[in-house]
């Protein structure tokens, strides 16, 4: 089932999932013919908006082929110029984490047939508002996995074995290894690792871990996970009480909703471990941050490492910024050149399936 999982993306890009198969792709060729001869004014029958000027070229290729692009340039792109250029567009590649709410649907038009963000998080976007419409939307899961989970388990251990301090102890002339136990850190090899959110993300990370010898996977969703990769991940749902009284890392892999949001407070953090490490991959209003400033200040808790805070960008002010026991990195878990490229790939396939009226790859309702 993981491996399934895992490779849903790979597949998607290679073209082999079904999705390029002749029957899909006449279908859809017929149907963007169709739409070409009522618009008699331009070859290419839809008109798309891509929000940001950065989106990777794989996705403005796959555009390009039957839709006239319309591209917001400013960058960071100015909503001025985006409430501009979405006015009569068909579609939508949204490309960063800009509000998409009714302000933008209402300047689009009631023309508008498909949206793709190029994000798995769509925290930024008024939900109900685009589902009140009905307006299909997709988003890009699966394919920034592998990513995150890579970037996860780096953190994980950095936060665990103390890297951020042990660079400050040598900037400050304070390498004091005469010590016999000095920065001395947590172990992974036999330690519990409590998932919040056990999806995708949050199952790459488990696999990547297994590796390393760790002892059990405990992990709290809603709903079950499927027995053979519950399995294979060593893994155990448990309420969240037990998720936090048992691990030794806990991971945030869940989305941000109002059910999740500011869980991991002071009453949160009082009951993990004093030796726990924290990782939050997920987003950074799941954490209330003053208490997790709290709880490594007094170290109530051993560490802390996050891709994801709140607000971003961090002011570089921020009181979390001056504590030794917490990394913090800028929102990168999807940085890198292959999965930007696939999320833009996936984006854009989600577009042009939206504008014929056809399930997306990814829908996100
Ligand atoms: C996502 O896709 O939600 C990641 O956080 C990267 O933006």
């Amino acid at each position: 089932m993981l491996n399934r999982f895992i490779s849903l993306s790979a597949l998607i890009v290679k073209g082999s999932c079904g999705f390029q198969g002749p029957g899909l792709l006449s279908k859809r060729q017929s149907l963007l013919k169709s739409g070409a001869k009522n618009k008699t004014m331009s070859a290419k029958p839809f008109k798309v908006l891509i929000t940001h000027p950065e989106v990777p070229q794989s996705g403005i290729d796959l555009l390009n082929e039957n839709c006239e692009l319309v591209r917001v340039e400013s960058l960071p792109p100015k909503r001025s110029e985006l409430l501009q250029k979405i006015r009569g567009v068909d579609g939508i590649l949204w490309g960063g984490h800009e509000a998409l709410n009714a302000e933008v649907l209402d300047a689009a038009g009631p023309q508008l047939k498909s949206i793709s963000t190029m994000s798995a998080g769509i925290d930024y976007v008024d939900l109900d508002e685009v589902k009140r419409r009905k307006i299909p939307l997709g988003h890009t899961p699966t394919v920034l996995d592998n990513a995150v989970a890579d970037l996860a388990v780096g953190l994980l251990i950095a936060a665990g074995r103390r890297f951020h301090e042990g660079r400050k102890k040598i900037e400050t002339g304070n390498w004091e290894n005469y010590h016999l136990n000095w920065m001395l850190g947590q172990d992974v090899r036999d330690s519990v690792v409590g998932f919040y959110g056990f999806g995708g993300i949050g199952q790459a990370i488990a696999k990547r871990l297994s590796g390393f010898d760790i002892d059990q996977v405990l992990y709290t969703t809603r709903r079950r996970i499927d027995r053979e990769t519950e399995k294979e991940l060593n893994a155990k749902k448990v309420e969240f009480n037990e998720l936090l009284t048992k691990s030794d890392f806990v991971v945030i892999a869940a989305p941000l909703t109002a059910a999740t949001q500011g869980v991991f407070n002071a009453t949160a953090f009082n009951k993990m471990k004093n030796t726990a490490v924290l990782i939050n991959i997920a987003r950074g209003k799941i954490v209330n941050q003053n208490d997790l400033y709290d709880a490594l200040r007094s170290n109530r808790i051993f560490a802390a490492g996050l891709d994801v805070v709140d607000p971003e960008p961090l002011p570089p002010n921020s009181k979390l910024l001056t504590l030794d026991n917490i990394i913090i990195l800028p929102h990168i878990g999807s940085a890198t050149n292959r999965t930007r490229s696939d999320m833009a790939t996936i984006a854009a396939h989600n577009v042009l399936r939206g504008l014929v009226g056809e399930r997306m790859l990814s829908p996100a309702y």
